[in-house]
């Protein structure tokens, strides 16, 4: 058993939050995915971009991002001129929440209990790269970090101070792939500009 209430405030580097996370049996969602994926990258990081949780191809290869919406994500960094190398990539919720269809493991959004679960790894990643800046990838991670009222399309694009450090909220890029094939340039666009704005904050 691994509760990350009381062991994720203990952990004091990464290697050992994600020892420690792998083994999360913090909420049901381990029961059906595969070890919980924590984030990528380094402590001191001066960009951490949460996102809503692992997908199919994450969940196979342990690694936030790498997957269709990964892909996306790092074009769209590459646009607005931020190096994925130098930002901490992780996501609201470390284990995939699907549902079985034949062969297919369907994405599910998670619930507010899988969210709160795991804000604990949230926190300790927030606490241990402690980045001066945070991008926020869609509802599902502003919810996490801002509360169950919080609206990106409300703040997409916005300078929000957030507990001493600055956060800009914008779209998962899932969205943009989601979205209307003829829609989908100008969608894109929209995500580069308001990664253009998170890359305006690094000091
Ligand atoms: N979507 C996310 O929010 N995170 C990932 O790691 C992959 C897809």
């Amino acid at each position: 058993m691994t509760d990350p209430a009381t062991i994720a405030p203990e952990v004091t580097d990464l290697d050992a939050l994600r020892a420690a996370a792998k083994d999360c049996t913090g909420c049901e969602l381990h029961e059906c995915a595969g070890p919980a994926v924590v984030g990528a990258g380094s402590a001191g990081a001066w960009l951490m971009l949460v996102g809503e949780q692992p997908g199919d191809q994450e969940d196979k290869a342990g690694e936030p991002f790498v997957g269709p919406a990964g892909k996306l994500l790092d074009r769209a960094l590459e646009q607005a001129g931020i190096e994925r190398d130098t930002v901490y990539v992780t996501n609201a919720v470390k284990h995939f929440r699907f549902e079985q269809r034949g062969k297919r493991r369907i994405h599910k959004t998670p619930a507010v209990g899988h969210i709160r679960a795991c804000r604990p790894w949230l926190d300790a990643e927030l606490r241990i790269v402690d980045p001066p800046v945070v991008g926020v990838l869609g509802g599902v991670a502003g919810k996490a970090l801002l509360g169950p009222k919080f609206k990106i399309t409300e703040h997409r694009g916005e300078v929000l101070e957030w507990e001493g450090r600055v956060l800009v909220p914008t779209v998962h890029p899932s969205s943009v792939l989601r979205g209307e094939p003829e829609r989908r340039e100008e969608a894109f666009d929209a995500l580069v500009a308001d990664l253009k704005v998170v890359a305006a904050q690094r000091r």
